[in-house]
Formats: structure tokens, C-alpha cells, sequence
């Protein structure tokens, strides 16, 4: 069974082919993250225009690394939520359209359901891809952290799932990403953080961790002005200091001791709620998936704190792409999951798990 996935949530416009739930035949990423830089964030105008140029041969490059055509194709699976609504709707229009002239059935599905099926791949024919030697086991807790979420999900089985807890404002991604901007570090955040952070220390600064009702539930946004109102004080201003000036005041050694503090402070957080779900519902296998699965940092403490090895996906697959989803779709078409209606299939910009 041969599915194509198609992913345009964010800034990414991503197609792969997955073979029977576990083997990667094709992964293709246009990024328009260049474009963004400039701005410290994605700007969903601009993240559109780039699917509508890039969507088409992003997927005719997907099947051609496949070896495939579409008479080799099974169906279809497309993210339809969440997301930002202009990109969504590029990916869902292509999948709808592709479904409709190639006759495939369509599979709906949701971007951080498809992150935890990046950790399902376990074998492919493409170069450079490091994967884990076998799929996860069930029940599995699943750690989704990325730009967009921050959530704690176990898994009793195939499409049988609660969700502990989720951020009740910033995803951790979005901290990296903002508390860069703040220390005058590039965007992506995370990965700019993660490199300064190499130089910095991070018991420098010492940042309050969130106090919530709910035990598995996140926030990040005061520890984002945390650091900025910290920022501020070292270089001997008060709050109302702009907070755009910052950076030109701050030396590179207090720069590295921010992004260290931030990180483990950011990443212990995270961790912390993990060993607590682990302690709690003792699951057979713990995976973590979304862009911030890529950072060090997180995949040191995890290793440290649980007893059993926590796995990831390769790099490439932790952010976002169609791997991951075109995966989930080869489990719907396996395990019978409903197909959607390629002619009304809608996109839910604000779907949960
Ligand atoms: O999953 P993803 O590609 O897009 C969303 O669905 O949001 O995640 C992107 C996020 C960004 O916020 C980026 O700063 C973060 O993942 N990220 C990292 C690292 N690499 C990427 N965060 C921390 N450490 C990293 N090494
Ligand atoms: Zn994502």
C-alpha cells in the first residue's frame, strides 16, 4: 500500500510517499522560511502565495523520487487542520483535486496526529535518514512539541487516544521563537537558541516555571516575559525599556547565558510533565515528535529522567512534513478509518486532537 501525503499547514510545502505505514520511498520540503526571517515569524500571506507556487511540483517531485505514478498510488492523505487557513487550504485543494481526477480515496488528516506517525517510519530507500529499528508500542505517551503545539498525548491504541494536556497560550516552539527575537537571535528561534545556548550557562538566570490546576497542562508565555523584563534589568533599565532595543545592549556572553537559562528552564518544563504522565499511566513506549523533538537539549534531559529509551524521528522528520502524514493515512486505510468526501472536505484551521 502506497500513500502520498500532502502537508501546507505552516511554511512548509511537503508531499512523500509512504509504503505500508513504516517505509519512506519520497520526502520533498520547499521551506519558505527564508522569506520570513526578516520578519521573526511566519507571515501567513506570504506563506500562502509560496504553497500556490510550490504545491504542484512539490507532489510530481514526490512521486518521481517514489519511482512512483499515480497508478502506483493507493490514496491520498492531506493535513486539514490545524493550521493557518490560507495554507491549509492550498494542500487540501490539491489533495481534493488528486483525489477527484486520479480517483483515490482521501484521508483527512490532523498535523499533530501526523507528527507522532513520523516515529512509525522505520525503513527507507532515501540517503542521509537515521531510523529507529522498530514502530512504537502500545500504550504510548506521546510529547508533541513544535511551533504551533505543545501537548501530551497517550496513545492505548490506533486512533484511540486522550489528550493530558496542551498549552493554554505559547507553544514552546513559539518561546524559542519569541525569547530569540527578544536576545536578538535569528528565527527560527530554536535552532539559533540550541547553538548559543552551546556557549552560555544555564543556571545564569533563573526563570519561574508556570503553576497550572490542570498537572499536564503548559504555558510559556511568562517565561517569555521572564526573560524579557530579566533582559532589561541587566543592562539597567526598567519594563518600559522597548523591548526592539534590547539586543544592541546585550553582550554576546549575556546573550549565550540567556538562551541557556531559557532552554533549560523551556525543556525541564516539557520534561518535567512527561516523568509525571510516565510515573502515571506507565506507558510500553514514549515518543516525541514536532520541531522542538529536534533539540538536544530535550532529548538530553528525557534520556536522563525516564527509565526506557525515548524515540525520535530522524531530524527531518521532526519538523514538519508529508512523511508523517502520509504515514497516519496508510494506518486510516489499513485499520478502515473513514475516507473523506473529496468534493466537500473542508479545512479546520483550529481542530485539537
Ligand atoms: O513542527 P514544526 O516544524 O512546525 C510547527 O508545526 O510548528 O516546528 C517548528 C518549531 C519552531 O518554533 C522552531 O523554533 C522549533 O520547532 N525548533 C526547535 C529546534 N529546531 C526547531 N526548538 C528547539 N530546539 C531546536 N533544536
Ligand atoms: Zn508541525
Amino acid at each position: 500500500m502506497k500513500i502520498l501525503g500532502i502537508e501546507t499547514s505552516c511554511d512548509e510545502t511537503a508531499a512523500a510517499v509512504v509504503e505500508d505505514g513504516k517505509k519512506l520511498l519520497s520526502n520533498v520540503v520547499a521551506s519558505s522560511m527564508d522569506l520570513h526571517a526578516k520578519y521573526g515569524g511566519v507571515v501567513p500571506e506570504i506563506a500562502a502565495r509560496s504553497h500556490i507556487e510550490a504545491i504542484n511540483p512539490v507532489i510530481e517531485q514526490a512521486l518521481t523520487e517514489a519511482k512512483c505514478t499515480w497508478g502506483d498510488i493507493d490514496g491520498i492523505a492531506v493535513t486539514y487542520g490545524a493550521g493557518l487557513g490560507g495554507c491549509l487550504l492550498v494542500g487540501v485543494l490539491a489533495a481534493r483535486t488528486a483525489s477527484i481526477i486520479h480517483k483515490k480515496p482521501l484521508y483527512a488528516c490532523n498535523h499533530v496526529e501526523g507528527h507522532v506517525y513520523a516515529n512509525f517510519l522505520t525503513a527507507t530507500t532515501l540517503p542521509g535518514y537515521t531510523m529507529p529499528s522498530k514502530q512504537p508500542d502500545f500504550p504510548l505517551l506521546a510529547l508533541i512539541v513544535s511551533g504551533g503545539h505543545t501537548q501530551l498525548v497517550l496513545f492505548k491504541n490506533h486512533f484511540d487516544y486522550i489528550l493530558l494536556g496542551r498549552t493554554g497560550d505559547d507553544a514552546i516552539g513559539e518561546a524559542f521563537d519569541k525569547v530569540a527575537k527578544i536576545i536578538g537571535l535569528p528565527y527560527p528561534g530554536g535552532p539559533s537558541v540550541a547553538k548559543a545556548a552551546l556557549n552560555g550557562d544555564p543556571v545564569k538566570y533563573h526563570f519561574p516555571k508556570a503553576k497550572l490546576d490542570k498537572p499536564y497542562d503548559f504555558s510559556f508565555s511568562g517565561l517569555k516575559t521572564a526573560v524579557l523584563r530579566t533582559a532589561q534589568k541587566e543592562i539597567g533599565e526598567d519594563h518600559t525599556f522597548i523591548s526592539k532595543n534590547v539586543p544592541d545592549r546585550l553582550s554576546g556572553t549575556q546573550k549565550a547565558d540567556f538562551a541557556a537559562s531559557f532552554q533549560r528552564l523551556a525543556v525541564e518544563t516539557v520534561v518535567d510533565k512527561t516523568e509525571k504522565a510516565f510515573e502515571e499511566f506507565s506507558p510500553k513506549s514514549v515518543v516525541i515528535a514536532g520541531g522542538v523533538a529536534a533539540s538536544g537539549e530535550l532529548r538530553r534531559q528525557l534520556s536522563e529522567r525516564l527509565p526506557l529509551p525515548i524515540q525520535y524521528p530522524d531530524m527531518k522528520l521532526c519538523t514538519d512534513n508529508g512523511a508523517m502524514i502520509a504515514t497516519l493515512g496508510c494506518f486510516k486505510m489499513k485499520l478502515n478509518q473513514p475516507t473523506a468526501d473529496p468534493y466537500s472536505l473542508d479545512i479546520q484551521p483550529n481542530l485539537s486532537m
